[in-house]
């Protein structure tokens, strides 16, 4: 097969993965007989810096160009005082736009190797997790209009809306009734119906879906709760389908919960044609350019893409093993690692991956 992958490697430490998934792929192609050629673009901080734009044209059309998108992170403190249409957040928000990717699908898996490096207690966790986040990706609040800040009678005023439309919940709900045909057939959908008008009608467009898939049991749950039953019991979790704002927010912790956020992979799709994969986490300023970054995100991203773009099943699960295999030996980077393994670098764990294939 002919992979055209169109690379956003962007800010911090978004270079440094990247290279690692992308030696990965290489192999994969490589062992499996596949062609694929790279077209690097600018995205966030760094496109600032050249051109004056998060998401410059050019990075746009080659994006809708490519039969995938692969990005590393954006942003970091030297951009943080820009306003929100010309930081680099603005970019990611930006490609996801305009890709018209609203569907972000997030595993939460612990590898059993990473039992040590998880927080939680054993007892809880002695079944492993598995949990996927489907998030709203192009809604809610990160759009809604209006949206602004100004000043009435002396006073600051900061807003921003939270708003979704019919037709945005259900697609996203079919896309979480689909992913939990193929798991363990429960969905549990987490919004704030008790408070908030927007997520009185998402609960009652998710309960319409529920009745195109009467196998998948549906439940409600409130986002504070939700948080507080992630860590508390995360087995209780098969597919957790939410809005923009909480599923970022749930995500990040259901990273932690598999180990360290270097570990969470993520896949951006679109109704057909070109989906965006990147690790959930960000550039990392505090660990940028130190060869310390966890790329296991990143590449388990790259497995992400195989599956989802490419239909690519057994070179995915090769990734996944050569990951696997790799922890099994017990290398680690430092924010996974823990006492009696051995520490390596983004590099080091890169090149390990890649002979593992
Ligand atoms: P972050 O995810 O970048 O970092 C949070 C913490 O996790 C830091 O201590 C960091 O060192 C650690 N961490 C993250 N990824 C890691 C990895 N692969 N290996 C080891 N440790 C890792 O979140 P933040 O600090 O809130 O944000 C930093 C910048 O990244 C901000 O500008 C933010 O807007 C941006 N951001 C971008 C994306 C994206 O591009 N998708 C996602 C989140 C945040
Ligand atoms: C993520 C990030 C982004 C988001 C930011 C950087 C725009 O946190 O991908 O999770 O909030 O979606
Ligand atoms: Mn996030």
């Amino acid at each position: 097969m002919d992979m055209n992958i169109a690379l956003l490697p962007g800010d911090g430490i978004g270079p440094e993965i990247t290279k690692q998934a992308v030696e990965v792929l290489k192999k994969v192609a490589d062992k499996f007989g596949h062609k694929v050629t790279f077209t690097e673009e600018l995205i966030g901080g760094c496109a600032i810096d050249a051109t004056g734009s998060p998401l410059p044209q050019e990075t746009v059309e080659a994006c809708k160009k490519a039969d995938a998108v692969f990005l590393g992170a954006v942003g970091g403190p030297k951009w943080d005082n820009l306003d929100g249409a010309t930081r680099p957040e603005a970019g990611l928000l930006g490609i996801r736009k305009e890709l018209g990717l609203f569907a972000n699908l997030r595993p939460a898996k612990l590898f059993p190797e990473l039992s040590s490096a998880c927080f939680l207690r054993p007892d809880i966790v002695k079944d492993g997790i598995d949990v996927m986040v489907v998030r709203e990706l192009t809604g809610g609040i990160y759009f809604g209009q209006p949206q602004g800040q100004e000043e009435r009678d002396g006073v600051r005023y900061g807003y921003n809306t939270m708003v979704y439309n019919e037709d945005e919940v259900r697609r996203i709900a079919r896309i979480a009734f689909e992913a939990a045909m193929k798991r363990d057939k429960r969905v549990c959908s987490v919004d704030k119906a008790n408070v908030l008008e927007v997520s009185r009608l998402w609960r009652a467009v998710v309960e319409e879906v529920a009745t195109e898939y009467p196998e998948v049991e549906l439940s409600h749950m409130y986002v504070d709760n939700a948080a507080m039953q992630l860590v508390r019991d995360p087995n209780q979790f098969d597919v957790i389908v939410t809005g923009n704002l909480f599923g970022d927010i749930l995500s990040d912790e259901a990273a932690v919960i598999t180990g360290s956020i270097g570990m969470l992979p993520s896949a951006s799709l679109n109704k057909s044609g070109t989906g965006l994969f990147e690790p959930i986490h960000g550039s990392a300023p505090d660990i940028a350019g130190q060869n310390k970054a966890n790329p296991l995100a990143s590449i388990l991203s790259m497995a992400m893409m195989l599956r989802h773009s490419f239909n690519l099943v057994k070179e995915a699960n090769a990734i996944e093993a050569a990951v696997q295999k790799v922890l099994r030996e017990g290398y680690r980077t430092g924010d996974i690692m823990s006492e009696g393994e051995t520490l390596v670098g983004c590099n080091t764990m890169g090149n390990l991956v890649v002979e593992r294939l």
